[in-house]
């Protein structure tokens, strides 16, 4: 009989909401705290979806009292550092937060250094991995389909940090992983936004080199953009379009003509199936779960390391050293943009 892990949820908006199809797939979670400052919103989850658990308006209470074995982590992004330190240093065995990491870079590698240092295993939702279209390419990709990976497009609705950072994700994900090897980037900084507390440009593009040559383009927001999220991937024997949810746009194998993108059946619900199922497997199994915040920390250095470049004015070589903050948020306080 498989184990059975007692499950707290520290954040009860709109996210966590989405997390509930996961939660409810996966025998081997009981929901037993709800953490939300607006304990409404706690009280709300509890009651819509039956859970029955213990609702509290501190984390940190609850983490002493229910002692949860696995905490989902919904909460705007400056929180996902603390509130991550909070779970893994009471003994919580395993976080599955929202994405992106956090605000800055050196926030990034501090969340890093807490996992490994505490053994927590630790994933950022880029739930579209579990997608089926996304895990097919992923497929005929390793499997040549599209001959040799030369070239990518990449395009994400705006900004860099919280939408960026699927389509990075993506990216490197059909790429077998490959770090990125530098970086140049500009932003549009004529207007900014304020996303779950982070301040950020309204557009971006730029030219990004993987450590295996593959080349990509990027624009995050911005008019003129022919895919408005996702990646093409662009091969010496094809290419393909692949929007962030896994549905094709055009793709072509140019020595069988006859084939088509096919249409894909799918549901963001499956892929929250995923999150939950692979991180329970990852705990038990001891393997790095598809979500493991070191596939997360590459994402995020290309964009920390693109706001680098718009500081440096220069092309950022990777790793991305001597850079702790978040460059936007530095330029744009001291007036850079003004
Ligand atoms: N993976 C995705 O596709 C995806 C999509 C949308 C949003 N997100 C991410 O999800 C995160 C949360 O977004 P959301 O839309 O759920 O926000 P939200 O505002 O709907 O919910 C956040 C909740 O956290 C609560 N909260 C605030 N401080 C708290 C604290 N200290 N302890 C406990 N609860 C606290 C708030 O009261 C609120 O109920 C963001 O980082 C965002 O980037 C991810």
């Amino acid at each position: 009989m498989s184990k059975t892990y007692r499950l707290a949820m520290i954040g009860c908006g709109k996210r966590a909401r989405s997390h509930v199809p996961g939660i409810k797939a996966d025998s081997r979670l009981e929901v037993v705290a709800l953490a939300d400052v607006n304990l409404s919103a706690a009280e709300a989850m509890n009651n819509d979806f039956g859970f029955g658990a213990a609702i509290y308006s501190d984390h940190r209470e609850m983490l002493k009292k229910e002692k949860p074995d696995v905490v989902i982590s919904c909460l705007w992004t400056p929180l996902h550092l603390p509130v991550f330190r909070d779970c893994a240093t009471s003994g919580v065995k395993a976080v599955l937060s929202e994405k992106p990491m956090a605000p800055t870079w050196g926030e990034c590698l501090e969340i890093a250094r807490i996992a490994e240092d505490t053994g927590c295993l630790l994933t950022f939702c880029h739930q579209r991995r579990f997608a089926k279209g996304n895990r097919l390419v992923r497929q005929m990709i390793a499997e040549g389909r599209f001959g040799k990976i030369l070239r990518m497009d990449l395009y994400s609705p705006k900004n860099l940090l919280d939408c960026g950072t699927h389509t990075f994700d993506q990216a490197l994900s059909f790429n077998g992983e490959s770090p990125a090897k530098w970086v140049l980037g500009a932003v549009d900084a004529s207007e900014t936004l304020n996303w779950f507390d982070v301040k950020c440009e309204v557009m971006a593009g730029g030219i990004l080199v993987f450590e295996n040559g593959v080349r990509a383009n990027i624009q995050v927001g911005g008019p003129d953009m022919d895919i408005w999220g996702g990646v093409r991937v662009i091969g010496s024997e094809g290419f393909i379009e692949v929007f962030w949810d896994g549905n094709f746009g055009k793709g072509v194998i140019y020595n069988d003509p006859s084939w088509t993108p096919p249409v894909v059946e799918d549901k963001p619900e499956n892929h929250m199936i995923g999150v939950v199922k692979n991180a329970l497997d990852s705990l038990e199994s001891g393997t790095e779960p598809e979500l493991s915040y070191k596939k997360a920390l590459r994402a995020s250095e290309i964009i920390f390391a693109f706001y680098e470049s718009v500081r440096r004015n220069a092309r950022v070589e990777l790793p991305l050293v001597g850079v702790t903050d978040n460059p936007f948020i530095t330029m744009l306080e001291s007036g850079r943009f003004a």
